[in-house]
C-alpha cells in the first residue's frame, strides 16, 4: 500500500462502504496512512511505554510548525488543542474584558462559536450584538455597510466562521480584518469548515485569533485540534484556563535533579497557554499523517477540483428543481454545495433517501449538503443526478 494521497482516489480508503461519500464537512473517515500512523503511537506505548513520550514531543513539534504553515502563521504561534471548542473557551475565558463591551457574533452559525461568547457575556456583562450570516450571501455589500457601521459603534470582538456550516458560504475574512484593524476590533474565526480546502493566510486576512477541530477538511480523527494567536495578541491572554502543561518549563521536575517542584514558573505565551494537560497524542498522529497527504496535492489544487466536482454537479440539480446556496462569486465559495426544496422539512428525508441508494451526505437545518474533498471524482455528480431521478421516478423521498 503506498501513501500517496491522489485526486479522484479512493485506495488509501479501502474500508469506506458508502459508494459516493459526500460527508467531509461533518466528519472524514480516516485514510490508512492515518490509521497506521495512529497504530505506530499504540505500538511505541505498547513496547516503550513513557519512553516514548519523547517521540511525541517531538511530533508535537513539528505538527505545531505543520499547522502554523498552513494558515500562514508564524511559528509558535499555534498549539493543539481537543477541539475548536477548546480553542474558542480558551480565547473567550483568556481576554480580560470590561463591563458593557461589544461581541459581534452571528445568526446562523455552528453553536461551538455561540455558547462561550454567551458564557463570557453573562460573566463579564458584555453585550452581544448580533448580525445574519446569510445576509452576507443575500448581499454582501450591504452586509459590509451593515458590520462596518456595529464596529463604529465600538466593538470589542468579531466571532465569525471562515465557512457557514449551513450553505457553504466563504465569508469576507479579508475585508472583515481590514474593517476590524481600522475600528480597533479583535477578529476571531472558527476555521473547522475551511482549514484543508479553502486557502488561509491569517495576517493578510487580519486574524487575531483561530480555532480548528481536524476530523473534517484536515481528515484526521476526532479529539485534536488548533488554536492561534496572533503575536501581537500573546501578552494580553489571562491564563485563566491553565494547566500545570501550560508554565514553562513544565516537565522540569520529572526529569531533572531536586528542587524543580515548583509552582511559580511562568506560563508560556499566547496559544501555547492553552496546552493544559495531557495531550491526545493518537490524535496528532493521525493529524500529522493526514496533513501530509494534504501537503501532497496542496490546498489550491483540491479546492480547484472540489469546485470542479461542484460545477458538475450543481446545474444538473437546479435543472431537477432544487435551489442552490452556492455564491455565484468564487471568493464565497468552499467545500460545501448546499442544496434545499422550497420545503426545507424535506432536506432529512432527502438526505435519507439518498444513503439508501450509497450517497452519504448531511442535512443540517433544511440544507442538502454536498462535501467532497480530494478523493472524491468526478464521475460522482452524474451518479448523484440519476440518484435523484430514481427517488424521484419512486414517489420521492419518504
Ligand atoms: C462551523 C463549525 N464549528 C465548529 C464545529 C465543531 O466544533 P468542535 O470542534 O468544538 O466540536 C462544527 C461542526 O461540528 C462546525 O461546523
Amino acid at each position: 500500500m503506498t501513501n500517496q494521497a491522489e485526486l479522484e482516489s479512493r485506495a488509501l480508503f479501502p474500508q469506506l462502504q458508502a459508494d459516493v461519500y459526500v460527508n467531509h464537512a461533518s466528519l472524514s473517515p480516516p485514510s490508512q496512512p492515518v490509521r497506521a500512523a495512529i497504530d505506530a503511537v499504540l505500538d511505541g506505548y505498547a513496547g516503550q511505554g513513557m519512553a516514548w513520550y519523547r517521540e511525541e514531543m517531538q511530533r508535537r513539534e513539528r505538527l505545531r510548525d505543520s499547522l502554523a504553515r498552513l494558515i500562514a502563521a508564524p511559528a509558535d504561534s499555534v498549539a493543539l488543542t481537543a477541539n475548536t471548542s477548546a480553542g474558542i473557551i480558551a480565547i473567550a475565558q483568556g481576554l480580560s474584558w470590561r463591563a458593557r463591551e461589544r461581541v459581534l457574533v452571528f445568526d446562523g452559525e455552528f453553536p461551538t462559536n455561540i455558547t462561550p461568547w454567551q458564557q463570557a457575556a453573562r460573566q463579564h456583562d458584555l453585550e452581544l450584538v448580533w448580525l445574519k450570516a446569510d445576509d452576507f450571501r443575500a448581499d454582501r455589500h450591504a452586509a459590509l455597510e451593515r458590520f462596518e457601521a456595529e464596529l463604529k459603534r465600538g466593538v470589542r470582538l468579531v466571532a465569525v466562521s471562515a465557512v457557514q456550516f449551513t450553505t457553504g458560504q466563504r465569508m469576507p475574512l479579508e475585508t472583515m480584518g481590514e474593517l476590524c484593524k481600522r475600528h480597533g476590533t479583535e477578529l476571531f474565526v472558527d476555521a473547522i469548515q475551511a482549514a484543508g480546502i479553502v486557502p488561509l493566510d491569517v495576517e493578510a486576512m487580519g486574524i487575531d485569533y483561530l480555532a480548528c477541530g481536524s476530523h473534517k477538511w484536515l481528515m484526521a480523527p476526532e479529539g485534536i485540534g488548533f488554536l492561534y494567536v496572533a503575536p501581537e495578541r500573546a501578552a494580553a491572554l489571562e491564563p485563566n484556563m491553565a494547566g500545570w502543561l501550560s508554565h514553562e518549563d513544565a516537565f522540569a521536575f520529572l526529569t531533572r535533579a531536586p528542587g524543580e517542584l515548583r509552582y511559580d514558573r511562568p506560563f508560556r505565551p499566547g496559544a501555547l497557554m492553552a496546552e493544559a494537560g495531557t495531550p491526545n497524542t493518537l490524535g496528532a498522529a493521525g493529524l500529522e499523517a493526514s496533513l501530509g497527504l494534504l501537503e501532497q496535492i496542496g490546498i489550491e489544487r483540491i479546492f480547484g477540483h472540489v469546485q470542479a466536482w461542484h460545477d458538475a454537479l450543481e446545474p444538473g440539480l437546479i435543472e431537477r428543481g432544487f435551489r442552490s446556496a452556492r455564491m455565484s462569486d468564487g471568493s464565497g465559495r468552499s467545500g460545501i454545495l448546499s442544496v434545499r426544496t422550497d420545503d426545507p422539512a424535506q432536506a432529512p428525508p432527502w438526505a435519507q433517501a439518498l444513503a439508501e441508494r450509497g450517497i452519504a451526505c448531511a442535512s443540517p437545518d433544511g440544507w442538502i449538503r454536498l462535501s467532497p474533498h480530494w478523493p472524491n471524482a468526478l464521475d460522482e455528480p452524474g451518479r448523484i443526478l440519476a440518484a435523484v431521478d430514481a427517488i424521484r421516478d419512486a414517489g420521492g423521498p419518504a
